[in-house]
């Protein structure tokens, strides 16, 4: 359909005077005498259009200004009575699709809670379509900030043989019915489609390892998924991971990546989404613009982990999960840090490694492993790297400690075998960091279509 997007007439000044065409949904109808107004949007812009109707020059089929209608108004292009910005003087207005009263989505404030009930509804009201204009800006900001610096995008496979952060969090990928007639696992996966047990990836990391041993500076973007059944704020089952891998990098090289990202991340959001961020600051967070402008010009802490135990001990009574040194750290501890220790992101280093995974660099204390994660206030836990094993038998023996299947890492061991490098990386939960610079307060709330235990709308 030939028409003009709504962002381009509110804001191109050389379109005032001319006719148009423009194509949206009914968001508002107010009526009076002689004059109606409908307040059309289409997506390209937060700010909706004003459609100004004279009643006495143009009549309107009544389903054309029933909230949620679409409609296609040709109209002149107008200077915005009041305010900045343009407005149309409709010349005709024509229905694309009705929309009847049972309409869900009514203008009086709904909870997230019912908009969660309808995921397929709920990207038409203001919160929703500005959480999904920010990350989708979002996105393309991940992107320009690696390629301006020279990293290859790789797409690393979905389907994997190997699970890369530990056992048991692993969906299952299979063509087979039940089979209770197999004596073991292996005989079952044997005549599955790939001949083993196959599962969905949780991590591109390993496969990202790959790359970056060769052409130096890779990064991931794409789903993980994860079958933990943690019912949170913060966990889902589809997740979109962002995943940079570095060779020639060792772990304050992987934490000054980190921060860059993360600051011209907040950047780009603040510059390119000033309306949505400023509704956000209005009716989500309140204080959220300076809390991004601050975080993005002011130095991220630093801790070890040793050093955060120590901290958290003293404050053992106000934990539901008391710490002590070799405690995982949960997320009320993780908060703390961030939101009353710090009071600003945190990277935690040198984590026992008894908590972390197999593949990461093993420190010269025998006890803790060049590991990060990037705590920030409100989440928690948003970026999870390390420094990498760079060296073959330190590697196997961490393998073999955990009792791990070699013959599955074979190319994994390769890469210590032919001109190993130092080399690191980290994982940034998307969504995670979305709801950060949005101040959302469900991961539900901030993808597409969510899933988790026993939801999959
Ligand atoms: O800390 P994680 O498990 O680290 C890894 O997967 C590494 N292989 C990353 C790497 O070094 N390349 O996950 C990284 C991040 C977490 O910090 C969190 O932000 C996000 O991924 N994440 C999830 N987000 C939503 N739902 C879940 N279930 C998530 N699990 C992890
Ligand atoms: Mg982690």
């Amino acid at each position: 359909m030939k028409h003009t997007d709504i962002y381009e007439v509110l804001n191109k000044q050389d379109l005032v005077g001319s006719e148009t065409v423009v194509c949206g949904w009914v968001r508002t109808f107010r009526d009076s005498a002689q004059v109606a107004f409908l307040e059309l949007s289409d997506g390209t812009s937060f700010p909706r259009l004003q459609v100004v109707i004279d009643k006495n020059a143009l009549s309107v089929d009544p389903e054309c200004t029933k909230l949620g209608a679409s409609v296609a108004v040709r109209g002149e292009v107008v200077k915005a009575f009041k305010g900045e910005g343009n407005e149309l003087n409709a010349k005709e207005i024509s229905l694309l699709g009705k929309c009847p009263p049972e309409y869900p989505i009514q203008k009086k404030r709904t909870t997230l809670e019912f908009l969660r009930t309808i995921p397929h509804l709920r990207l038409r009201t203001n919160t929703f379509a500005a959480v999904f204009r920010v990350r989708s800006v979002a996105a393309q900001a991940i992107h320009r900030f690696f390629h301006e610096r020279r990293y290859y995008y790789m797409n690393t496979p979905l389907i994997t043989a190997s699970d890369c952060e530990g056992a048991g969090e692993m969906f299952r990928v299979t063509t087979q019915p039940w089979n209770a007639a197999c004596k073991t696992e292996e005989e079952y996966y044997k005549n599955d489609f790939f001949g083993v047990k196959a599962g969905l990836s949780v991590s591109g990391q390993l496969e990202g390892e790959i790359a970056a041993t060769a052409v130096g500076k890779i990064y991931t973007f794409g789903p993980s998924f994860r079958a933990e059944n943690s019912n949170t704020t913060r966990h889902l089952a589809e997740f979109w991971h962002v995943e940079p891998e570095i060779a020639f990098a060792e772990l304050p090289d992987v934490i000054e990546v980190a921060e860059e990202l993360l600051k011209y991340l907040i950047n780009a959001v603040l510059t390119e989404c000033p309306d949505e961020i400023k509704f956000f600051d209005s009716f989500v967070e309140k204080g959220l613009i300076e809390k991004l402008t601050h975080v993005a010009t002011s130095d991220f802490a630093v801790c070890e982990y040793t050093k955060a135990i120590e901290i958290l001990e003293k404050e053992n009574s106000r934990f539901e999960f008391p710490v002590k040194w070799g405690s995982d750290l949960q997320s009320e501890h993780e908060k703390f840090l961030t939101e009353q220790v710090f009071q600003r992101p945190v990277f935690v280093t040198n984590y026992p490694k008894e908590i972390k995974s197999f593949y990461m660099k093993q420190n010269p204390d025998g006890k803790t492993v060049a590991a990060t994660d990037l705590l920030v206030p409100g989440i928690g836990e948003i970026i999870g790297g390390s420094e990498r094993e760079a060296d073959y038998e330190k590697l196997l023996s961490a393998m073999k400690e955990r009792n791990m299947d070699l013959s599955a890492y074979k190319q994994y061991l390769d890469l210590r075998v032919f001109g190993s490098v130092p080399h690191g990386g980290f994982g940034l939960g998307f969504e995670r960091f979305v709801m950060y610079v949005t101040g959302m307060e469900n991961i539900r709330d901030v993808i597409l279509l969510p899933r988790w235990t026993k939801n999959i709308m």
